[in-house]
């Protein structure tokens, strides 16, 4: 087990990067099984990244990484059977669902886990392949998929993202054209899609509610570097707006975080775009009165945690709504015993805000509330112990060493 000892009050002052979205590196990683010539793809240093790589070898893939670079050859790939273990343990293996039903005409799954923050079911996935001609079958567990692919109009009963993915995936091989309504427009929608028209996919729309796509007889190859990673990036300029800090993140893509963006402004923050974006932080957050997380382009669920966390010790009250997954509050007990003023009613967490949080010992149990558990420890006084890294990992790379170069007091102890 690992864990961030840190020790607050520093503020975080200086220049840093966000890397490679781990949210578009997932789905590109499994569209490389639609490729018929070797795909090279840029990566950020994550374990659920490291995890996807591990299933395209079991596939049958060839893998070969040199530094933040895959070569991946899908060409060898034989297996259409996604490992029980994997799948299970991973939720983005559902991603390799419309992939492998493209690819060889059916797919054998378990269902991916429920997690932390909510059973994550995936109807939608599976009501909108069965519309593109996929017959669905449920035995013990195991999903049994099946058919050829042809054009259909699908619409989505709620814009998820996944299932967004999976259906663009399977549609760009389908016989005929698809429609995607009520799409979700996140901006790694897109960057898969540019993505797949890199390999010669035909789909218009996306990044908007409808996504229209032509079916092709076969897909190339090359070369991508998916977008940076604007939920790392909000990550480290909350990091500054915490701690009164002054930070750029020089990859940060403003376009993709204006929710986010205006969400600090509203606190008192100045954000500088230029070359990334730059937040300079005032001495004393003010509360924001309301947020509320929704699909693409509200506000990311991905960053309710940490918002929330800059409201613990902000000057006022606000009330943060959770719209899109049922259980995404679990880390605010932790923030309790640091001291935050936290009621939760249903969806709604109303948040007083404190002078200050007190060091403690608290558990991340889900990838997002560990960042969020971590910034909270750069502004406490005394010493915060962060347990349970290993959800960190999952999609920040070396969180502790980032911000240490900004001026935290911060160091991961392993048992
Ligand atoms: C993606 O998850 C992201 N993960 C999540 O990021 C992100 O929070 C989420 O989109 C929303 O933006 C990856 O991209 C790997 P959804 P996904 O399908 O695709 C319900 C992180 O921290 N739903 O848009 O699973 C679902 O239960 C992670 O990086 C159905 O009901 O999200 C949820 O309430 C966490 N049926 C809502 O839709 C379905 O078939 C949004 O889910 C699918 C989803």
């Amino acid at each position: 087990m690992a864990r961030f000892c840190i020790t607050g009050g520093k503020r975080l002052c200086g220049q840093t990067q966000a890397g490679a979205a781990k949210n578009a590196a997932l789905p590109i990683l499994a569209a490389c099984m639609l490729a018929t010539q070797p795909v090279r793809v840029r990566l950020p240093d994550l374990s659920d990244v490291r995890n996807m790589l591990k299933i395209l070898r079991l596939l049958g893939c060839g893998v070969s990484v040199q530094g933040d670079w895959a070569d991946i050859d899908a060409q060898s790939a034989c297996c259409w059977r996604m490992p029980a273990d994997l799948s299970g343990k991973m939720r983005s293996s559902i991603f390799m669902l419309g992939p492998i039903l493209a690819r060889f005409g059916k797919a054998e799954f378990t269902y991916p886990g429920g997690c932390e923050i909510g059973l994550r079911p995936i109807d939608l996935h599976l009501s909108g392949l069965r519309a593109l001609g996929v017959t669905v079958r449920e035995t013990g567990g195991r999903i049994l998929c099946a058919g050829s692919l042809h054009g259909a109009r699908v619409h989505l009963d709620y814009p998820s993202v996944g299932a967004t993915e999976n259906l663009l995936m399977a549609a760009v091989l389908a016989q005929g054209e698809t429609v995607i309504d009520n799409a979700a427009m996140e901006p790694e929608i897109e960057d898969l899609a540019a993505f797949l028209q890199m390999l010669g996919a035909k789909i218009q729309g996306a990044g908007t509610a409808r996504v229209t796509i032509q079916g092709v007889e076969t897909l190339g190859g090359g070369s991508y570097e998916p977008m940076p990673d604007r939920i790392v990036a909000g990550t480290l300029l909350a990091a500054a707006a915490i701690t009164g800090g002054d930070v750029l993140v020089r990859d940060a893509r403003a376009q993709d975080m204006a929710a986010v963006l205006s969400k600090f402004e509203q606190m008192g923050c100045t954000v500088e775009i230029g070359q990334g974006v730059r937040l300079i932080a005032p001495r004393r957050l003010q509360a924001f009165r309301t947020l509320d997380t929704r699909p693409y382009p509200g506000f990311p669920t991905d960053m309710q945690a940490q918002l929330l966390t800059l409201a613990c010790v902000a000057e006022g009250a606000g009330a943060v709504t959770e719209n899109v997954f049922e259980n995404r509050f679990g880390y605010t007990a932790e923030l309790s015993g640091m001291g935050a003023d936290i009621q939760i009613h249903g969806r709604t967490a109303f948040v007083r805000g404190v002078a200050h949080l007190t060091g403690a010992r608290v558990y991340a149990r889900d990838l997002r509330a560990g960042a969020a558990l971590t910034l909270a420890g750069l502004c406490a006084r005394g010493e915060t112990i962060v347990e349970g890294v290993s959800f960190i990992d999952r999609g920040y790379a070396a969180l502790e060493t980032t911000l240490a170069a900004l001026g935290a007091c911060i160091r991961r102890e392993t048992d």
